[in-house]
């Protein structure tokens, strides 16, 4: 053995080693909701509700579908991104083992709701109690590789992210006229029900050991492609989905105070993704779209109806349209929104913004 070889093979373990150390620095994130987080849960799934076939993953880096609703990257990606982190797999991945654990989990599923009956139409998916389940049972996986304590801490000071209720409006209540449930409740009490349901499931995540829990309320649900196509007839949004939306937010948001209060801690951050999506909605060119009503990839008015496939109309610049398809945002939307995630001003991001968040808890 000369000197050059032992010099390389030092440099080698040392290398080795600071790979290792930075991976299991980097903070976990995880992810639990809908469609628009699904990082590619459906696919493990028999269910209708999925994202694996072309032209989705269009611009994403191997051009491939993945399962993710969008042309490229989704905002739990752009988080990651923004965090010094790789994406998160899918739960159900078989690539989830081992040291990829330590970079967290995505445990989101596309068509569920707050509700057990929100997405029944999509047959199997990942509802939120089973979401939280396997968030457990991740928990344990954990352990087993790095120690109870360990797995306890990289849980404790993970970043948790939760997007859900769009779908308990548009796959269940409005999902057809005299749904089960509109005819069980008035719309008031029925967003008093499903809050007082989120609430729960909210108070989980923190027994479970989330402490930095990022909660988006629902955006614009009456000016996607979708219902414009259905309810619309003049193009602007529909005002019942709008009204739905804005009975829900705040009381999310009230929810969220009263949480950090009980806790004595801010556990609890609210994205308002209402006013995220509707900057660019209600002013495209601003942002630099051609429209934020028509979908990239879709058929019949405003491509907004049935699903996008390869028969469907696709824009040729994704960059130049907010909406991929008929409900879900391109990667270019999803990038201006995780940008307030990041600095957005209190009316974004509540009681302090993304920034604020890896500032304060990386000097804790
Ligand atoms: C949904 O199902 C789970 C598991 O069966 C149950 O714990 C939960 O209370 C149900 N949620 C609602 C809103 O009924
Ligand atoms: C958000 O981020 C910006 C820039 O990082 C910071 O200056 C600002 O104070 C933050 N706002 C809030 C409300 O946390």
């Amino acid at each position: 053995m000369n000197a050059s070889f032992l010099l390389t093979f030092f440099l080698a373990v040392l290398a080795t080693l600071g790979t290792l150390s930075t991976m299991s620095e980097a903070r976990a994130f995880f992810v639990f909701g809908d469609s628009l987080v699904d990082n590619g849960n459906n696919n493990y799934l028999a269910t209708t509700a999925r994202a694996d076939s072309p032209p989705y993953g269009i611009d994403y880096p191997t051009h491939q579908p993945t399962g993710r609703f969008s042309n490229g990257l989704n905002i739990p990606d752009i988080i990651s991104e923004q965090i010094g982190a790789e994406p998160t797999l899918p739960y159900l991945s078989p690539e989830l083992r081992g040291e990829k654990l330590l970079v967290g989990a995505n445990f989101a599923s596309a068509g569920i709701g707050i509700l057990n009956d929100t997405g029944i139409q999509f047959i199997n998916i990942i509802k939120i109690s089973r979401q939280l389940q396997y968030f457990e049972q991740y928990q344990q996986r954990l352990s087993a590789l790095i120690g109870v304590a360990q797995a306890k801490k990289l849980v404790n000071k993970a970043l948790v992210l939760i997007t859900l209720g769009g779908n308990d409006f548009v796959n269940n209540y409005y999902l057809v006229p005299f749904s089960a449930r509109s005819r069980e409740f008035a719309l008031p009490d029925y967003v008093r029900y499903i809050i007082f349901e989120y609430k729960k499931i909210l108070r989980t995540l923190h027994e479970l050991g989330a402490r930095r829990i990022m909660v988006t309320g629902t955006g614009p649900l009456g000016c996607v492609p979708a219902e414009l196509a259905e309810r619309s007839r003049d193009g602007s949004c529909d005002p019942e989905l709008q009204r739905a939306a804005a009975l829900f937010n705040p009381q999310l948001i009230q929810i969220l105070n009263e949480l950090n209060t009980d806790l004595g801690s801010d556990i609890y951050i609210s994205a308002n993704a209402f006013k995220m999506h509707m900057d660019y909605v209600s002013d495209p060119a601003a942002y630099g779209f051609v429209t934020s009503k028509i979908a990239c990839c879709g058929q019949g008015p405003y491509n907004g109806l049935g699903l996008c496939t390869v028969a469907s109309n696709l824009c040729s610049n994704r960059n130049l349209y907010s909406f991929w398809d008929a409900y879900h945002p391109t990667e270019k939307a999803n990038r201006i929104i995780v940008n307030q995630f990041m600095i957005g001003s209190s009316e974004y991001m509540n009681p302090m913004n993304l920034s604020t968040i890896l500032a304060l808890d990386a000097s804790t």
